[in-house]
């Protein structure tokens, strides 16, 4: 998709963080644009950031509405059709949110909540939009979906389990789409960034009350960590310009860099630790140490950059606690992966 000015667009998540740095590129690229969002409070402060953004207010549309419920996901489908005269050229998915904690700690509720965002309202927005976008562009006019995935789909951790895998979902659904829409003129997207300057960490402040049985230790403490990684992250409208670029130029993934190619060791890394799996354990571990080792002089050597380690992501802050643990009260489960 190369033509925006006009156009209709559509962002989930659009009232914070990745999701409203969308809203302020393709808002400045000419699009009218709708945010839907769970937070009233979040959507009002978008709206008048993005009106000083410099964005007209009558081509933005707030929708408040759970997006993992389908009835709510319709009726803001719908809304915008009254509003605008039509679907969204641009379906952008970016709502999400994460929890920490070991995988076998988990409840029910950590996954209905964590997959419900992450997964399922991105299988809502495609299944309820992308006929209507066929009907009213098909084989007519541009029409594009994309979704803000993660890093995490291509990496599982211990403590990353509900998350990695809506990630990796979402990331095989983007592919699918891409293939699809083909015949008809239309083009899929999945966007995959590493760390955002956004307000993910605080999303357990807002965690639906009857999901709020986890099985992770979550404090105040462990949102001030959260928060003071997050704010190292890329800034959102330098992501968005990023994922218009992708758009544009036909890519299918798109990294969060001007330079693909930054990220190309880690893939390559994270592949490789995924072909290790086919191998016995021994085997594995050799050829970890062997990869370990082969890292350290390639970072010693100090090259290009290209390949060179993160920077140290974070430190506790005053205040922060780790994350990533157990409740203190689950007894099974290992010591050294729950609160003291
Ligand atoms: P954010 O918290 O600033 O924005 C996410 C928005 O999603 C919030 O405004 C929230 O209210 C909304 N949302 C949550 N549940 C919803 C629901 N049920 N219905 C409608 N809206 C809902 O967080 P951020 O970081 O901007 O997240 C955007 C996307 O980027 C997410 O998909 C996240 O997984 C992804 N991501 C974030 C990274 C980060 O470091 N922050 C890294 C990689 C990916």
């Amino acid at each position: 998709m190369k033509n925006f000015a006009g156009k209709i667009c559509f962002i989930t998540g659009g009232a914070s963080g990745a999701g409203l740095g969308q809203a302020k590129v393709f808002g400045k690229a000419g699009m009218k644009v709708t945010i839907a969002d769970v937070r009233q409070e979040a959507l009002d402060n978008a709206v008048e950031e993005l009106v000083e953004y410099g964005i007209k207010r009558e081509d933005i549309l707030a929708i408040r509405a759970d997006l993992t419920n389908r009835d709510e996901y319709k009726a803001a489908a719908d809304k915008v059709e009254e509003v605008f005269g039509g679907p969204p050229h641009l379906l952008i998915q970016t709502a999400g949110v994460n929890s920490f904690g070991p995988i076998e700690a988990s409840t029910f509720d950590d996954f209905d909540w964590v997959m419900g965002v992450c997964l399922d309202h991105v299988v809502n927005g495609l299944l309820i939009y992308v006929p209507r976008m066929i009907k009213a562009y098909g084989h007519k006019e541009e029409f594009h979906v994309a979704t803000t995935s993660s890093m995490g789909a291509f990496m599982a951790g211990p403590t990353t389990g509900p998350y990695s895998a809506a990630k990796a979902a979402v990331n095989n659904l983007m592919y699918s789409y891409a293939e699809a829409l083909k015949p008809y003129g239309g083009g899929a997207t999945v966007l995959c960034p590493g760390n955002i300057r956004s307000n993910i960490g605080e999303a357990e402040k807002y965690r639906p009350e009857h999901l709020r049985n986890t099985g992770y230790h979550i404090s105040e403490g462990t949102i001030k960590t959260l928060n003071a990684i997050h704010a190292q992250g890329i800034d959102p409208v330098e992501l968005a310009e990023i994922l218009k670029e992708g758009i544009e130029n036909g890519r299918i993934v798109v990294l969060p860099s001007r330079d693909p190619s930054a990220w190309a060791g880690q893939l390559r890394a994270q592949h490789q630790i995924i072909e290790d799996y086919t191998l016995t354990a021994a085997e594995r571990e050799e050829k970890a140490k062997a990869r370990m080792e082969e890292m350290r002089k390639r970072f010693a050597a100090a090259g290009d950059g290209k390949d060179a380690p993160p920077p140290p992501m974070w430190e506790i802050p005053e205040g922060g606690e780790p994350f990533g643990l157990a409740r203190a009260d689950i007894e099974w489960v290992d010591p050294n992966k729950k609160k003291k």
